[in-house]
C-alpha cells in the first residue's frame, strides 16, 4: 500500500496497481500518512469494515434503492440493466462509490476508486456492522474529511471536478415515450401540446426513429424528411433528442459496422474476434470505449445527428445491457431440446426455465470480452463500471466538436467521473407510488456523487400510470433540473393530456409553473457548478435535532426552499416537520400566496391542483412569468417573494444559456438584498444582467404582514 495526500482534507491509499480511471483530478504527493481506514485482503478480494452504533448513519452511493440513510440494505455497485426495481433489488444502472459514515458525531467521507464489483452490507445482515467487499486487490481509497457533512461533500467535489452544464433549454419540459413510432406520432404530440396550450421544450425520440435499431440511422419510411421536420420544430422552440444505444448492429453494408470492423473498434472475445451479443437489433458488437481512438471515432458519428439539427442525445443500454449471447442461447436451446418428451420434476424444470428467464445480463457475459488499457488486458467485468462512462465521454467530445456550444446529454449507465460529461436519468422505474418516493430520496445521493443534471421518468416508465400519480410526480419533478415524462411501449399513454380535461389542466398549470421556476433552478445549478455542494439536501445536513435525523421525505432545495411533496395516493395533505419557522408558499400562475408557519410539526393541506413548498426565514426567492419554452422565457420583470424579519439576500446567476463562457466565470449576476427597517424594507439591487428591467418583491415577516416593493433596474 502506498499512501498520499491530495490536500488538507483528502488522503489516499493505493493498493496493488489500479487501472487509471480519469475520475480524480489534481496532484498527489506521496507521503506516509497514518492509516485512516483498514483494508483486509483475502482470496483476491479486499474488505473494509465499520462498526456502527445504533445512531450512526450512512449516506451516499448515488443511484440506488433505499433511503437517504443507506442503512438496513445490501447494495452491489455494478452497472446493471434491470427494468424492475423491486424492493429486493440490489443494484441499478450506476456505480457511485462515494459514501459518508457517521461515527458518533464525526462524519468521514470515502471514495473507492475501483471499476468492478463492490458490495456494501450497510447494517443489513448484522445491524451494527457495515461491511464492504471489493472484488479485487487493485484500487484506491480516498478518505475525505471536513467540518460537516456538507463540507465533506464540497471537498469530495473538488477532487472529482465540476459537473456538466446543459444549455438553458435543457431545463424546460420534455415529453418522451418508447412507441412514438412515426414522424406523424411525434407531430401529433407536438400539435396536441400546442392545442392544449401546454409548454413544451422538446420531444425525446426513442429507438422507434431508427432504421432496424441501427445507431446513426433514421428510418426513411417512418421519419421521412427528418431534417426538415426537426428544423420546423426547432424554429418553434421545440427540440428533438434522439436515443443512441451501445450495441452496433452486425450487418454487411451498414457503415458504422463496417468502419468499426475496419478500424478494430469493437471489443474482442477470448479468440480475438469481435464479441457477439444480442440487444435490440439482434446481434451486435460493442465499441471498445476504453480505447481513445474508438472514443474519437464513435464521438465523430454524432455528426450524423448534429447535421440533422440535433443538439441533444440520450445514451442508453450502456452498462452494457445484453439480452443474450450466442453461447448462452445455444445452451438454453440445447437444454430445451434435451427436455423434449421428458417428464421434468420441479427442479429440472426450474433449471430449464432459468436458462431462458435469466438469460439477460449474466455475470459470465462480462467475462467473455476484453479491453486493453496501458498494454494490459482486462475482462469487461474488471472494468465494467467504466463502460457507460466512457461511451458518454465519447459522445460529449463528439457533440462538443460538432456543435461548439452546449448540448443536452444524458446517459443511463454511469460512474462518478461521468458527471463531467453529462447528466443521468434514473432508468426504468415504474408507475408506482413507491418509485415517486424513491425519486425524492435519491436526489441528494445523486448530487453527492457529482451529478446535478438529474431526473426520473416522471409518471413512471413501466406499468400503467394514472392522472393522480402523474400529477403528484410532476409536483416533485418540476424542481429537478432534468424534467422528462417518459414511458414504455405497451403501457397506457401518460402525456400531460392523457388523463382527461381535469388532469390536463393541473399539468398545464404545473408545467407553466416550472417555467416560472427556471431562473431559480438554473441559477442554483450554475452556483453549484461554481461552488460544489448539494442542490438537494437532506434536512439533517443543515439542522440538528431528533426530528430531522430521520426526516427523509422532505428536502431542502438550494438555500431557500424546502420541498415536502405528496407521494401517496388519495392524499389531501401531509405532515411536515419545520425545523424553524418557514413560509408556506402556494405557487400559481395567477397568484402566489404566503403564510408563515410555526416551527415543529405542521399539517400541510396540499390538493392535487396545487403547487406548494416552503420558503425559509430571511430568504428571498426569484421567479418569472410563465413561458411556452425557454427561448421565450423573459426575465424583464423579475419577481421575488421573501420571508424577511431582519435581512435577506439572493444572488441570481444567469448567462447566455449556450456558450462555455461560464467556464471562464462569465455570468450575469443580480444581487438583491432586502433589509427590514422601521418603515418597511430597504431594497438594494446590484445587477449585471441586461435582460432584467424591473424587480418587484412581495415580502412577508413573522407577523404575517405583507409589503410590496418595486425597483427599476
Ligand atoms: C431502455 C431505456 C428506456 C427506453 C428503452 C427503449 O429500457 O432505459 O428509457 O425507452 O430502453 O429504448
Amino acid at each position: 500500500m502506498k499512501s498520499f495526500i491530495m490536500n488538507e482534507n483528502v488522503t489516499g491509499y493505493i493498493y496493488g496497481s489500479p487501472v487509471k480511471t480519469g475520475i480524480i483530478l489534481g496532484e498527489t504527493t506521496f507521503k506516509e500518512v497514518p492509516l485512516k481506514v483498514e483494508v483486509k485482503a483475502e482470496a483476491g478480494h479486499s474488505f473494509i469494515h465499520f462498526d456502527l452504533t445504533q445512531r450512526d448513519r450512512v449516506f451516499g452511493l448515488g443511484v440506488n434503492l433505499g433511503g437517504m440513510n443507506k442503512r438496513g440494505r445490501y447494495y452491489r455497485s455494478y452497472c446493471t440493466d434491470d427494468a424492475l426495481h423491486h424492493e429486493d433489488k440490489t443494484t441499478l444502472y450506476g456505480a457511485h462509490n462515494f459514501f459518508i459514515v457517521e461515527d458518533d458525531d464525526v462524519s468521514t467521507g470515502y471514495f473507492i476508486e475501483f471499476p468492478s464489483m463492490i458490495t456494501y452490507d450497510v447494517g443489513f445482515r448484522r445491524i451494527d456492522e457495515f461491511d464492504i467487499e471489493i472484488y479485487g486487490e487493485d484500487f484506491t481509497v480516498y478518505v475525505i474529511e471536513g467540518e460537516s457533512i456538507k463540507d465533506i461533500i464540497v471537498n469530495f467535489h473538488k477532487i472529482i471536478g465540476k459537473p456538466y452544464v446543459p444549455p438553458k433549454w435543457g431545463f424546460g419540459f420534455f415529453q418522451s415515450r418508447w412507441g412514438y413510432e412515426t414522424q406523424n406520432d411525434v407531430m401529433n404530440v407536438y400539435n396536441t401540446f400546442k392545442e392544449k396550450d401546454i409548454p413544451l421544450e422538446g420531444i425525446y425520440l426513442d429507438l422507434d426513429y431508427m432504421e432496424d435499431f441501427k445507431d446513426f440511422s433514421v428510418s426513411e419510411e417512418r421519419f421521412k424528411g427528418f431534417k426538415k421536420f426537426s428544423k420546423t420544430l426547432k424554429d418553434d422552440g421545440v427540440r428533438l433528442i434522439p436515443i443512441i444505444d451501445a450495441g452496433i448492429k452486425i450487418e454487411e453494408g451498414y457503415n458504422i459496422y463496417e468502419e468499426g470492423i475496419e478500424g478494430n473498434h469493437f471489443v474482442l472475445d477470448e479468440e480475438g474476434k469481435p464479441y457477439v451479443a444480442a440487444v435490440w437489433p439482434g446481434k451486435v458488437h460493442f465499441p471498445d470505449f476504453l480505447k481513445e481512438e474508438t472514443r474519437a471515432w464513435f464521438g465523430d458519428q454524432y455528426k450524423f445527428l448534429t447535421d440533422l439539427g440535433i443538439e441533444g442525445v440520450w445514451n442508453d443500454m450502456n452498462e452494457p445491457a445484453i439480452f443474450y449471447d450466442e453461447k448462452s442461447l445455444e445452451e438454453a436451446v440445447d437444454a430445451a431440446i434435451a427436455a423434449k418428451g421428458k417428464n421434468l420434476g420441479v427442479f429440472p424444470f426450474f433449471d430449464l426455465k432459468d436458462k431462458f428467464q435469466n438469460i439477460g445480463n449474466k455475470d459470465e457475459y462480462y467475462r467473455r470480452f476484453f479491453h486493453t488499457v496501458d498494454g494490459k488486458r482486462y475482462t469487461n467485468e474488471e472494468l465494467h463500471n467504466l463502460y457507460g462512462y466512457y461511451m458518454t465521454k465519447s459522445a460529449s467530445l463528439g457533440l462538443k466538436k460538432q456543435l461548439e456550444k452546449r448540448f443536452v446529454l444524458i446517459s443511463r449507465a454511469s460512474s462518478i467521473g461521468m458527471h463531467k460529461y453529462s447528466g443521468i436519468w434514473t432508468g426504468d422505474n415504474s408507475s408506482w407510488w413507491s418509485h415517486l418516493e424513491l425519486n425524492l430520496k435519491m436526489l441528494p445521493s445523486l448530487n453527492m456523487s457529482g451529478f446535478y443534471y438529474i431526473g426520473a421518468d416522471t409518471g413512471g416508465f413501466g406499468g400503467n400510470s394514472n392522472g393522480e400519480l402523474l400529477t403528484r410526480w410532476m409536483q416533485l419533478s418540476i424542481f429537478t433540473p432534468l424534467l422528462r415524462n417518459h414511458s414504455a411501449i405497451g403501457c397506457v399513454n401518460q402525456e400531460p393530456y392523457a388523463f382527461g380535461e381535469k388532469i390536463t389542466g393541473f399539468n398545464r398549470e404545473l408545467i407553466k409553473e416550472r417555467y416560472m421556476l427556471i431562473p431559480y433552478i438554473y441559477s442554483e445549478y450554475l452556483k453549484n457548478w461554481e461552488k460544489g455542494g448539494l442542490m438537494f439536501t437532506p434536512l439533517s445536513f443543515e439542522f440538528w435535532g431528533e426530528e430531522v435525523m430521520g426526516a427523509e421525505d422532505q428536502l431542502l432545495m438550494g438555500n431557500e426552499l424546502m420541498l415536502a411533496p405528496i407521494y401517496k395516493s388519495n392524499a389531501r395533505g401531509r405532515y411536515v416537520y419545520l425545523p424553524e419557522k418557514m413560509t408556506e408558499v402556494s405557487f400559481g400562475t395567477d397568484e402566489v400566496t404566503m403564510r408563515v408557519e410555526k416551527e415543529g410539526l405542521n399539517h400541510l393541506s396540499y390538493e392535487l391542483d396545487e403547487l406548494k413548498f416552503y420558503l425559509r426565514r430571511n430568504r428571498l426567492f426569484p421567479y418569472t412569468k410563465p413561458s411556452m419554452n425557454v427561448k421565450n422565457l423573459l426575465l424583464d420583470e423579475l419577481k421575488f417573494i421573501g420571508y424577511v424579519d431582519e435581512e435577506a439576500e439572493y444572488e441570481l446567476y444567469d448567462d447566455d444559456g449556450e456558450s462555455f463562457g461560464y467556464e471562464e466565470g462569465i455570468f450575469f449576476k443580480t444581487k438583491v438584498k432586502a433589509i427590514k427597517t422601521e418603515e418597511g424594507y430597504d431594497i438594494q439591487v446590484d445587477n449585471t444582467n441586461p435582460n432584467i428591467k424591473k424587480i418587484s418583491l412581495t415580502l412577508i415577516d413573522s407577523e404575517n404582514e405583507i409589503i410590496e416593493k418595486e425597483v427599476q433596474v
